[in-house]
């Protein structure tokens, strides 16, 4: 018998400005999973926040795309939803396009990551979630942990790995997919990778099939035609015996990374990884947050989990990340710190182009 675990998420309202995600509307969220899971469609769930989002985790029987686990996690967030128009939430209903479930939360504006497993003797599982960024973000240090011998040690010294990894990356654009493998294919791969908001990493399976890593991929602005939101990304990796070890998914993390979103979806910033209580994205609405949660599956249950950001060895990204952010934030309005303008999800730009329409002369 088969495991799944999805991971879906959305923001549905936070406290004050877009922070903080309520703790009410992380209940709402866990009485209609509880139910779910008394009547047998789920067999475990966790939930946790990272900033303003609410990130489902829940494993089934019942395989990847199920109308019944995505319309509970639906249902789960209209739940949440209707507390937070109660409560004058910010955001409420945020990342939820329509009000009527329509057979797969996916282009209904939540997240979702998935996969679907037989499980081994014994099967540590690692969920990141991540606030104030995009699913590009997961492109550098996903590749990091299954195509760089620097990272993973495995790659070099474990027969295990030695053969690589398939990356599908995504073309978000084009709506187009491509797999390509690793290490024979390392330039290509980077070459799209490079491209973050464009080309991201969808899965990596090992070259025998077995999935490995799952993310998820929603464009949310893109979907909406308008933005309502950064498309603040999760990913589900299997660690240990045949795939990188927890400590090897969790190294790339020790870089603080720029990626886009922070604030307004319109900068870059360092992607920091904190705990699963501080993630709290509050200095200029940032900077972007990581959460790292490691579990071990046993018979589809998530059972407890290790907080993997919570170790002072971390500390130093904090901190490299902080610094980083000290540096971005000089630039004020100037790029790199802003994005190029047609990849902001703000702007005045057409509004003082037509202003200043007649103003414009021909240069000699
Ligand atoms: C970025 C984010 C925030 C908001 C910003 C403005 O993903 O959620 O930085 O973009 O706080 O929000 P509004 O336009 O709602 O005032
Ligand atoms: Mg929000
Ligand atoms: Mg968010």
């Amino acid at each position: 018998m088969k495991t799944t675990i999805s991971v879906i998420k959305a923001d549905v309202g936070s406290i004050s400005g877009h922070l903080v995600a309520h703790p009410a509307l992380m209940e709402a969220c866990d009485d209609t999973l509880g139910k779910a899971l008394e009547e047998g469609l789920l067999e475990d769930y966790y939930i946790t926040r990272c900033g303003d989002d609410i990130d489902m985790i829940m494993t089934h029987r019942n395989g990847e795309e199920n109308e019944e686990v995505h319309e509970t996690a639906f249902n789960a967030f209209m739940k949440a939803t209707e507390r937070a128009r109660e409560l004058k939430l910010y955001g409420a209903g945020q990342d939820l396009l329509s009000d009527t479930f329509s057979g797969n939360i996916k282009g209904m504006g939540p997240g979702v990551a998935e996969m679907e497993f037989k499980e081994r003797p014994s099967d540590p599982v690692i969920v990141y979630c991540c606030d104030k960024t995009e699913p590009g973000a997961f492109n550098l240090p996903l590749y990091k942990v299954f195509a760089d011998p620097f990272n993973t040690a495995g790659l070099v010294i474990d027969p295990n790995l030695h053969d690589g990894f398939k990356f599908e990356v995504f073309d978000v654009m084009e709506h187009k997919k491509v797999i390509l493998e690793c290490p024979e294919e390392t330039y290509d791969l980077l070459a799209l990778l490079g491209s973050t908001g464009r080309y991201v990493i969808k899965r990596i399976f090992k070259k025998n099939g077995e999935i490995a890593a799952s993310v998820s991929t929603e464009r949310l602005n893109l979907m909406a035609g308008s933005y309502i939101g950064k498309d603040d990304p999760v990913a589900i990796c299997r660690a240990q015996s045949g795939f990188p070890s927890a400590g090897e998914v969790t190294e790339p993390f020790a870089f603080p990374h720029l990626v886009s979103g922070w604030m307004r979806g319109s900068h870059n910033g360092p992607l920091m990884p904190t705990s699963e209580e501080e993630a709290n994205p509050i200095r200029f609405d940032g900077p972007p947050r990581v959460i790292g949660l490691g579990f071990q599956i046993a018979d589809a249950k998530l059972g407890l989990h290790v907080d993997l950001f919570d170790d002072p060895a971390f500390d130093l990204a904090r901190e490299e990340a902080t610094k980083i952010a000290n540096y971005m934030r000089r630039h004020g309005p100037f790029e790199p710190h802003r994005l190029p303008s047609e990849e902001m999800e703000y702007t005045s730009l057409p509004g003082v182009m037509e202003k200043l329409e007649g103003r414009f002369k021909k240069m000699d």
